[in-house]
């Protein structure tokens, strides 16, 4: 199966690291929009026509299935890239909202979602989980990770400092959905800022159960031929590439 990736920038990695641990494909199409990153400061109307103009670039790939690996298209531009495509598109939300569903998180346990911008003032996942019943829910915009993550800073002072600004009014939260793909580079770092580790949600491992479970793909493929493309700087992005996915990344 050949699948496309598609992210803001590069982020989607660690979902892309995800797929290659389960080796549930054989193909991985990965398209960084480098050139116009970060989604998560604009608008709804340009994030749609930014995705739409992404599945133009997957439109030269014969590709099966495409997963947005972007919690801030995810929260936008699905129904319309939906219409627009003749596969299959999946996003990153609804994996993770099931992913708290299977951590058995009680109702009025408190849940806290980080996110973009443009994420959190989505409310999708707000919405989406108390829907499903749950009532103690705290979204935070927490935008300053992104360039953190980008520069390296995974650990330390500075980090630190940033999730102390973020923080430090907040109650002990029992989970933390990581609701931007860039954040599972510093999940340990969010979870131990807390006197009790919280439980992560992580996109990369909630859209694996979730296409193994709800799309009934079974990893039975050997090595997976992994592409990288980006609309600005490619050789940057395939240089976090190497670093993010070392055991993993040949070409
Ligand atoms: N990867 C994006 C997300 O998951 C965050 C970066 C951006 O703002 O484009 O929302």
């Amino acid at each position: 199966m050949r699948i496309g990736v598609f992210d803001s920038g590069a982020g989607g990695l660690s979902v892309v690291k995800s797929l290659l641990e389960r080796r549930l494909f054989d193909e991985i199409i990965y398209y960084g929009d480098t050139a116009r990153v970060p989604y998560g400061t604009k608008d709804k109307n340009t994030i749609i026509r930014y995705s739409l103009e992404a599945l133009e670039f997957f439109n030269n790939f014969d590709i099966d299935l495409l997963i947005t690996a972007c919690n801030t298209v995810s929260a936008y531009a699905l129904k319309e890239m939906r219409e627009a495509s003749s596969y299959d598109i999946v996003g990153v939300i609804e994996a993770g909202i099931i992913d708290v569903e299977n951590k058995l998180i009680d109702k009025d346990n408190l849940i806290l979602v980080i996110a973009t911008r443009a994420t959190i003032a989505s409310n999708r996942y707000q919405n989406e989980l108390k829907d499903r019943g749950y009532n103690n829910i705290i979204g935070i915009q927490t935008g300053l990770f992104v360039p953190l993550v980008e520069e390296g800073l995974r650990d330390g002072a500075i980090l630190n400092e940033v999730m102390h600004y973020y923080f430090k009014d907040l109650s002990q939260p029992k989970a933390i959905i990581l609701g931007c793909t860039h954040f599972p580079l510093i999940s340990n770092s969010i979870q131990n800022y807390f006197p009790i580790k919280p439980k992560m949600i992580h996109s990369g491992k909630a859209i694996v159960e979730y296409l193994e479970k709800i799309h009934n793909i079974k990893n039975e493929s050997k090595n997976t031929n992994l592409k990288i493309f980006a609309s600005d700087n490619v050789n940057g992005l395939r240089n976090i590439a190497k670093e993010w996915l070392t055991n993993y990344y040949t070409t």
